[in-house]
C-alpha cells in the first residue's frame, strides 16, 4: 500500500503514481510535504498541499517546543485549537492506562475479538486512528502478522506523538488535569505494543481523498470516525473502494452529529426511515437505502451499546454508546 499522489489519485484509482522518496509524484511533480519526527518522516498528503505544508512547520514547531500546547488549545487558531484537543483527548484515550499517572481511558480491547483472520493479501488500514491506540489494543493479533499496517488521519499533532512513542517505546505524554490545565505523565509501552506499533507507517491524510490505490486494503478500522467528517456517504464510497475483494470493514460509531462538522443533509441517519434507526443503518451500509452505496458490503457481525468512556479531564467525562459492524466486501 504505497501512498500516491492525491491528485493524480482520483483519474487513476487502480494504479495512480507513487510518490518517489523525495515525496514527489512522477505525473504532476507535485512535491508533498512531510513532518520529520527523530530518523523518520510521516508524509502529509491532505489534497492541499499548502495547507499541508503549513501544519508540518506548526507541528514541527510543536516538537521543539512541547510547551506551546497550552498557547494552542486556549488560542484563537481553530486548526491550533483542533489539533490540540485531539492530541490531549486520544493521547490520554490511547496510552492513559500506560502512563505513570494512570490515566483512564476507554477500554478498546474487544476490538481483537473483532478482527477475522480469514483475509485476502492487502494492507491494514486504521481511519482516523489519531495517535494511533487502535494498533496498541491490536498488538501481536495473527490478523496483523506479516501485513503491513497503516496508520492515518488528519491530526498531524495526533500522529506525530503516536510516532514518536511508537519510535521510542517511552514518551511523557499531555493530558487535560483540569478543564483550564495541561499536565505531563510519562508512558511506557509494553513490548509488544512497542514492537507493533514500532512496524507501523504514519500517514497524515484526509480519509475522504485518501492517498492509497482502489483494492489495497484486506481491513479497514475506524474508529469513532464517520460520525466526524464533513461527508460521512463519500467516506462509505472510499473506504468500499479501498478494500480488496474478500476485505473487512471494521466500522464502530457513536453516531454523534454536530452539525458544525457534518451538515444535516449528510448525517447518515437522515436516510433512515422508521423507528429500528439500528437496523436502519445496517442496511445504509449495505446497499439498501441509498442506491449503490455500500451495494458491495455484506454484514458479517453487529453490536449495539458497546461502551466508549472518553475523559476530557478529570471533572468530564464523555460516556458514548457504540454501533459496531464487521462489512466484509463481497
Ligand atoms: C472521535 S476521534 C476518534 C479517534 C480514534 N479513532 C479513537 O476512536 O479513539 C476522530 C478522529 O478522526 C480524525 N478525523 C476526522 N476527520 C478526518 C478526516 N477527514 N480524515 C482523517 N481523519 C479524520 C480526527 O482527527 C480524530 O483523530
Amino acid at each position: 500500500m504505497t501512498a500516491a499522489c492525491p491528485l493524480c489519485l482520483p483519474a487513476l484509482p487502480l494504479d495512480p503514481p507513487s510518490l518517489d522518496a523525495s515525496g514527489q509524484c512522477p505525473a504532476c511533480h507535485q512535491i508533498w510535504p512531510a513532518l520529520q519526527t527523530g530518523g523518520l518522516a510521516i508524509p502529509v498528503l491532505l489534497p492541499d498541499a499548502a495547507q499541508g505544508e503549513v501544519m508540518a512547520a506548526q507541528v514541527a514547531q510543536l516538537l521543539h517546543d512541547p510547551s506551546l500546547l497550552h498557547q494552542w488549545a486556549d488560542g484563537e487558531d481553530p486548526t491550533l485549537v483542533a489539533l490540540a484537543n485531539g492530541l490531549l483527548t486520544y493521547a490520554q484515550a490511547h496510552y492513559g492506562q500506560w502512563t505513570e499517572a494512570g490515566l483512564p481511558h476507554p477500554d478498546l480491547s474487544w476490538l481483537g475479538g473483532w478482527l477475522p483472520e480469514d483475509l485476502p493479501s492487502g494492507s491494514a488500514l486504521v481511519l482516523g486512528c489519531g495517535p494511533g491506540g487502535e494498533l496498541a489494543a491490536l498488538a501481536g493479533h495473527r490478523a496483523l502478522q506479516g501485513r503491513q499496517v497503516v496508520l492515518a488521519d488528519s491530526n498531524l499533532a495526533a500522529l506525530a506523538w503516536g510516532q514518536w512513542l511508537a519510535q521510542d517505546g517511552a514518551l511523557a505524554l499531555p493530558w487535560r488535569s483540569s478543564a483550564t490545565r495541561i499536565a505531563w505523565s510519562q508512558a511506557a509501552l509494553p513490548a509488544a505494543e512497542h514492537q507493533q506499533m514500532a512496524a507501523a507507517q504514519w500517514v497524515c491524510a484526509d480519509a475522504l481523498h485518501p492517498p492509497w490505490p482502489a483494492g489495497s486494503a484486506a481491513v479497514v478500522i475506524s474508529l469513532a470516525l464517520l460520525d466526524t467528517v464533513s461527508d460521512p456517504i463519500a467516506l462509505v464510497q472510499q473506504v468500499e473502494a479501498l478494500l480488496a475483494p474478500g476485505g473487512v470493514w471494521l466500522v464502530a460509531s457513536p453516531w454523534c452529529w454536530q452539525n458544525r462538522v457534518t451538515p444535516l443533509p449528510r448525517q447518515l441517519e437522515r436516510f433512515v426511515e422508521g423507528a429500528d434507526l439500528v437496523g436502519g443503518l445496517q442496511a445504509l451500509l449495505t446497499g439498501q437505502e441509498i442506491e449503490g452505496l455500500g451495494a458491495g458490503l455484506r454484514l458479517e457481525r453487529h453490536a449495539d451499546n458497546v461502551p466508549w468512556a472518553l475523559q476530557m479531564h478529570p471533572r468530564f467525562q464523555a460516556n458514548y454508546a457504540l454501533q459496531v459492524m464487521l462489512l466484509r466486501r463481497a
